[in-house]
């Protein structure tokens, strides 16, 4: 397995693996396939080349996140592992990699949005750190 950041060119890669996620669990995210899936290139273009993107690589793409600069701090988002993989850790690796670049980029906080029905997610973010936001919907972590 590998872990891979997204160049900008390698939209079409992004843009893959993002409409997988939303078609498979739709009721995770805040965004939809409808609206996604009518993005043209420049779109894809522009999306793959802002802030962070990283997936991991299994020959092809299995999961995917994503991070972008908010004035609260770093926002991670996108998060999503192919069923048949998950369990092994590779979402761990994916947000491990988001806290790395966060903290070689000099970010303080980083911030996520995540249902609170959605427990594999919370445990999974509670391991790496993340505590409740004030707002319950919300989940951040404080790097040191
Ligand atoms: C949440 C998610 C990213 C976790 O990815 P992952 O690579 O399975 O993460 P981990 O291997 O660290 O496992 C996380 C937990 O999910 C459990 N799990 C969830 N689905 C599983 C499956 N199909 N098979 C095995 N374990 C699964 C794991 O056992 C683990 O439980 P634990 O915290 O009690 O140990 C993944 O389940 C997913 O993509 N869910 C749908 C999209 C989503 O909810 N994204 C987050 C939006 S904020």
């Amino acid at each position: 397995m590998e872990i891979h950041q997204v160049e900008p060119d390698e939209w079409r890669l992004w843009r893959d693996i993002r409409l997988e996620a939303l078609s498979s669990d739709p009721e995770e995210f805040g965004s939809t396939l409808a609206v996604e899936r009518e993005y043209g290139e420049a779109e894809w273009r522009d999306r793959a080349a802002e802030g962070l993107k990283v997936v991991a690589l299994d020959r092809e793409p299995v999961a995917l996140v994503a991070a972008t600069a908010k004035p609260e701090g770093l926002y991670l988002y996108s998060m999503w592992v192919r069923d048949s993989h998950r369990g092994r850790g590779i979402g761990e690796a994916l947000v491990r990699a988001v806290l790395e670049w966060a903290a070689g980029e000099g970010w303080k906080i980083v911030t996520l949005r995540v249902w609170v029905d959605n427990l594999p997610a919370r445990r999974l973010y509670k391991r790496l750190g993340f505590v409740q936001a004030e707002d319950p919907e919300y989940m951040e972590c404080r790097l040191s």
